[in-house]
């Protein structure tokens, strides 16, 4: 409980730059989720690279049944919550939904996700209409990470939580969003329940770096949503992740196994993806 404040156990700052660096030397990116500050200072001291406040929160913090319902505040509280947790950790938070409908209000989220929450990246969901706002966070100096393949905020519209991708149609139009996305300025692209195959093929024609979850183990880097990767998740644990605990005797050893397991590409395995 009197725990002393933000450790940095990673040796150096995480930067933008060195998230491009660690793509061009082949190093592999570890991300995973993270909402408060305890369990960031565990996530960093175990040698996570990049903390992201999910609005995943929504669901397996606030028990609602989607990420619709989590607001602006929801995600600011939680960021600087996190923040206070970490050193050397690069912090990404997302814009919630509608929170980035268009440009002025896109700004002003992500002025409050990195003034008042301390955010390094601010991610967001989808290409199309979303490059415009893209490229004005970019042209703001926001760094922005893009999001792909199945995105949660369009549930509703999706008609559930699906592999995106699979035919030939769908994946062409996802090769053309990701391009589209880093185009505007993206400097990361998280890819999400997307065949491996597919991935592979994105992260070798893009120069930003992309993060896997539910993607394959050749993307440049590998996100899990903190509790799926803790196996404390209620329900059913989704394909795409493993449970970091069983086996390990502790919750830092276990996040320990989970930064190796991405770092030696054993995880994530074919039994993990599509
Ligand atoms: O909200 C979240 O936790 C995410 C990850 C699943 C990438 O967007």
């Amino acid at each position: 409980m009197y725990a002393s404040p933000p450790s940095s156990e990673n040796a150096r700052p995480m930067t933008v730059p060195e998230l491009h660096a660690r793509k061009a030397r082949g190093d592999k990116i570890v991300m995973l989720t993270a909402y408060d500050a305890s369990f960031a200072a565990l996530a960093e001291a175990a040698g996570v690279d990049v903390l992201l406040v999910g609005d995943s929160l929504g669901m397996v913090v606030q028990g609602h049944a989607s990420t619709l319902p989590v607001c602006l505040d929801d995600m600011v509280y939680h960021t600087r919550c996190v923040a206070r947790g970490i050193g050397n950790a690069l912090l990404v938070a997302d814009l919630p939904f509608m929170s980035y409908r268009d440009v002025p209000t896109a700004t002003a989220s992500a002025a409050r996700l990195m003034g008042e929450g301390g955010a390094t990246l601010v991610k967001l969901e989808g290409a199309g209409w979303a490059c415009e706002v893209i490229r004005a966070l970019t042209e703001r100096d926001v760094p922005v990470c893009a999001h792909l393949g199945l995105t949660p905020q369009s549930v509703r519209k999706l008609g559930g939580y699906r592999v995106q991708g699979r035919d030939e149609r769908a994946a062409e139009c996802l090769r053309a969003d990701a391009r589209a996305v880093a185009e505007a300025g993206a400097d990361l692209l998280v890819l999400e329940c997307v065949p491996a195959n597919l991935a592979a093929t994105i992260t070798r024609e893009l120069a930003i770096p992309t993060i896997g979850i539910g993607a394959g183990a050749d993307c440049d880097g590998q996100v899990l949503v903190l509790y799926d990767a803790l196996g404390i998740t209620p329900g059913k644990r989704p394909k795409f992740s493993k449970d970091f605990l069983a086996g390990s005797d502790s919750i830092p050893a276990a996040l320990r196994a989970y930064v190796e397991a991405v770092r030696n590409g054993t995880f994530p395995g074919t039994e993990h993806a599509w």
